[in-house]
């Protein structure tokens, strides 16, 4: 690699999870407190960062692609870093096979991204794909840039090691973030203009602080933010749902009524087959005891149509299921072999068309189940926080406390938790009618 002068601009472009988000924004701050500034909308930047997802196919081929668009007519190209899961699954490989990264740099150890970058910048190809449990945090700068609504990583890794995933292995082992400096940055958040917090975690409820206490004492510490109103938090794995944190969902006013919870099937043989350590009867035993403590609770989940060995009879249960727990809202995804993983090496992978129809059908059925869902809200009085505007002028969007976009007109800014009725419901969105002004 040719040096080049040190990079003045960046562009981080996040491709993944919500937690690979956080990274991202963590990134650039990183990068603003050596001095580089984002490049403006529309200019290249001197730095590309490129924040890759690892957990289905697709996601991998686009950052080749990518890579590949970067460069330039005349042959050169930016300074490219590759960050994220596909960095940490591949990194050696990417080296190999895209001489013109210069970077590569694992999700545990983007902290030292503006080393890595000096050192490609001076004309040594770097890459650090270690995994030092927890140092990554200690060594980032406070928060900075933040909108209304703002995610805080609390829990990061996995051990649960589902056959299908990739993220204990891009990850890492489950390592929680300790109490104090949780609190620390919500503080941040709230001062730099957060109204709403999303703790984030590959299984968020299997966060524990240094005593053993679960994220209900974390959301309650958070609460006690006078600037902060609405707290939420994913995603969430069925077994580590705690009497505590479910009981939090009636006695904390700022934790959301929403929950996400992924069950991936309905069916219990593909459940063990993808090593959930759940059952569908464990699964909506959970789902009723929160909607015991909090009835009208948005409940939402991930679904994997296609596992190796799924039959018909199988993927029927998974509709059963569907149409039982009555989804707000869900992710549907067709099951993607990924190298290492168990499933990937199963017999009885199943057909292309064979998948496209399921998720076709899954879909259908969602659909149906967020639009009754959406429909049961229409006439009710709720809080929207604001997002962005809406496509039309005068027109905002922002989300209720069951995080259903709502859309309405009126005298408002980004920003303002107003209040709405609601009055119009489609299956991924509400209209609305502005109630109160927002402060002037
Ligand atoms: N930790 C979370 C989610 C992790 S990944 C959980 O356990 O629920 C987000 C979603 O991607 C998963 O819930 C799953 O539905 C989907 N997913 C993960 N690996 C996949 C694969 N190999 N193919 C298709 N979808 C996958
Ligand atoms: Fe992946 Fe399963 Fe861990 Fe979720 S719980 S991150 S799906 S291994
Ligand atoms: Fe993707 Fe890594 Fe998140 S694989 S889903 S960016 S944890």
């Amino acid at each position: 690699m040719r040096p080049v002068p040190p990079p003045q601009t960046y562009r981080v472009k996040s491709f993944g999870c919500q937690m690979n988000v956080y990274d991202g924004e963590r990134m650039g701050e990183l990068l603003d407190a050596q001095g580089m500034a984002p490049a403006a909308e529309g200019a290249e930047a001197d730095l590309v960062v490129l924040n890759t997802c690892h957990i289905r196919e697709k996601a991998v081929d686009r950052v080749y692609s990518d890579i590949g668009r970067l460069r330039r007519g005349d042959g050169s190209a930016p300074l490219i870093a590759v960050a994220g899961c596909v960095a940490q699954a591949q990194g050696d490989e990417i080296m190999r096979r895209a001489p013109s990264v210069g970077v590569v740099v694992g999700p545990q150890a983007y902290h030292r991204l503006p080393a890595l970058v000096a050192e490609a910048a001076a004309g040594r190809r770097a890459l650090d794909t270690d995994m030092p449990a927890a140092a990554k945090f200690a060594a980032l700068p406070p928060r900075r840039r933040v909108g209304a609504s703002a995610f805080l990583t609390v829990q990061e890794g996995c051990d649960k090691f589902c056959t299908y995933c990739v993220v204990p292995y891009t990850r890492g082992a489950e390592v929680s973030r300790p109490f104090a400096d949780l609190v620390a940055e919500g503080e941040r958040l709230v001062d730099a203009g957060a109204k709403e917090i999303t703790l984030l975690g590959q299984n968020v409820n299997a966060w524990r602080d240094e005593r053993g206490r679960g994220l209900e004492v974390l959301a309650e510490a958070l609460a006690a933010l006078p600037g902060l109103a609405r707290i939420r938090y994913m995603t969430s794995h069925p077994n580590d749902m705690t009497e505590g944190l479910i009981a939090a969902h009636r006695d904390n006013p700022k934790l959301m009524p929403f929950l996400h919870l992924p069950v991936q099937a309905g069916s219990d043989r593909v459940l063990a087959a993808m090593n959930r350590s759940h059952t569908v009867a464990s699964y909506r035993d959970v789902i009723e005891r929160v909607r015991a403590v909090r009835p009208g609770i948005a409940v939402s989940g991930d679904f994997i149509v296609g596992f190796p060995g799924e039959s018909d009879a199988e993927f029927a249960e998974t509709l059963r299921l569907v149409d039982a727990v009555g989804y707000a809202q869900c992710f549907s995804f067709k099951y993607s072999p990924r190298p290492g993983t168990p499933a990937a090496a199963m017999d009885g992978q199943i057909a292309p068309e064979v998948m496209d129809e399921r998720l076709q059908a899954l879909q259908a059925a969602l659909q149906r189940s967020s639009l009754a869902f959406n429909q049961a809200a229409v006439g009710q009085r709720c809080k929207v926080l604001i997002e962005r505007p809406g496509r039309r002028p005068g027109q905002w969007l922002g989300k209720s406390p069951w995080l259903q976009s709502v859309y309405f007109e009126g005298d408002a800014a980004i920003g303002d938790l107003v209040e709405v009725e609601l009055v119009e419901a489609g299956p991924n969105s509400l209209a609305a009618r502005l109630l109160v002004p927002a402060p002037a």
